[in-house]
């Protein structure tokens, strides 16, 4: 069984990565270093003094990065990003708040499903899924219903790969003294943010986005005083995020329940990777060279993107499926594997698209040679 789906042995059909694995050009989990995966070459105990002190030191590097100075703490949480933006939401919309949900996309409308299934009072602006949110609208939705209490929406849109306009949406948000929660999961590591600056009160992302760690929990930078206001307001007991952070406080770094030690290991030496490829602004220059390449390659295959330029993140990208009879995403999907490269499925509803993420451990070269493949792939 273990042979069979590739452990134990040197995987050697898809020729690209140095582990022999396909480069996973989708929105996460993504491509790793050797030294990332590397670095989960050995056990810690929850409890070891060592892994204690570098949970302390990946959430003080996670503040520095965001910018946030001393007005924010970070919350480290178990689980995928989901989790941790269920947490959020249910910690921080008391009973008697109202959430303001603007969404384009499968992302966008997650955020008002766990605002259902929580049962908090929220209303959705849903722009539909070519548009981004209107601030307009926003301020409008804000003078004309002065019980919502939080705005939230998501980043960079990863149904679409569109980059939704957060500093236009916050500046609003701002002015009419609402909180500001941002789900940044695609985007977090990868594209310059102030997030003081950007009067955001919460940001969520997780492990296994442009930071290039591998899967196991997400975080949230917060604002310690909107935080400190949320104590008894959780819906759950393990996403309680007000929890979370006092015993990580109480404690000094130690996670309540059982903490990804392994994960945690692997985060902290792709930090320490993110700081010597330049930091977050030489990491975004190689994912717009990235996306560059890839977009300028597909258009001369006459593969057009969904989004106009303006509105793109340089995070992922959808494109047309082509219109042709012989055409099938399965087998485009299979072909471009052998060539060494995972492709996504599209998740517009009513466009027939596919999609190819440009973050993770992927460079311009890699993505010439996914042209490359494309090209002898076209079966169409
Ligand atoms: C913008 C955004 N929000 C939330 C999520 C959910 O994260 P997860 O799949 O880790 O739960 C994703 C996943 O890609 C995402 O792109």
């Amino acid at each position: 069984m273990a042979s069979d789906v590739g452990l134990n042995a040197a995987s050697s059909d898809f020729a690209k990565s140095p582990t022999g694995d396909p480069y996973l050009l989708t929105p996460g989990p993504l491509t790793t270093s050797t030294s990332v995966k590397q670095a989960m070459l050995h056990d810690y105990g929850s409890r070891d003094v060592d892994f204690i002190e570098l949970n302390r030191h990946i959430c003080e590097q996670l503040l520095e990065i965001a910018h946030a100075g001393d007005s924010h703490v970070c919350v480290p949480l178990q689980g995928s990003g989901t989790f941790s933006v269920e947490a959020t939401l249910g910690t921080v919309v008391p009973d008697d708040g109202r959430l303001l949900v603007l969404a384009n996309g499968a992302y966008g409308k997650r955020l008002a499903q766990i605002a259902a299934r929580l049962q908090i009072d929220h209303l959705v602006e849903d722009s539909g899924e070519i548009a981004p949110p209107d601030p307009a609208a926003v301020e409008m939705a804000l003078k004309k219903d002065p019980k919502i209490s939080h705005v939230v929406m998501v980043h960079a849109e990863t149904t679409t790969g569109m980059l939704n306009p957060i500093e236009a949406v916050g500046d609003v948000v701002k002015r009419y003294q609402r909180i500001f929660i941002v789900d940044a999961m695609s985007t977090f590591g990868g594209m310059p943010m102030d997030i003081a600056v950007l009067g955001i009160d919460f940001i969520i992302s997780s492990a296994n986005k442009c930071i290039q760690g591998v899967p196991g929990f997400g975080f949230i930078i917060c604002k310690q005083e909107r935080l400190e206001a949320c104590e008894g307001q959780a819906r759950s007991l393990s996403l309680d995020l007000f929890d979370q952070w006092r015993t990580m406080e109480q404690s000094r770094g130690k996670w309540r329940y059982t903490s990804p030690t392994h994960t945690v290991r692997a985060f902290a030496q792709a930090l320490v990777e993110l700081e010597e490829e330049g930091g977050i602004p030489a990491r975004h220059a190689r994912y717009c060279e990235n996306h560059r390449i890839l977009v300028e390659g597909m258009e001369g295959l006459g593969i057009p993107c969904l989004l106009p330029r303006a509105l793109q993140s340089p995070i992922i990208t959808a494109f047309y499926n082509p219109d042709s009879p012989d055409y099938t995403f399965k087998e485009f999907y299979t072909r471009l594997k052998k060539g060494g490269f995972v492709i996504y499925p599209g998740k517009v509803t009513d466009v027939d698209t596919f999609r190819v993420g440009s973050i993770g451990h992927v460079f311009p070269d890699d993505f010439r040679a996914l042209i490359k493949s494309v090209r002898e792939s076209m079966f169409w």
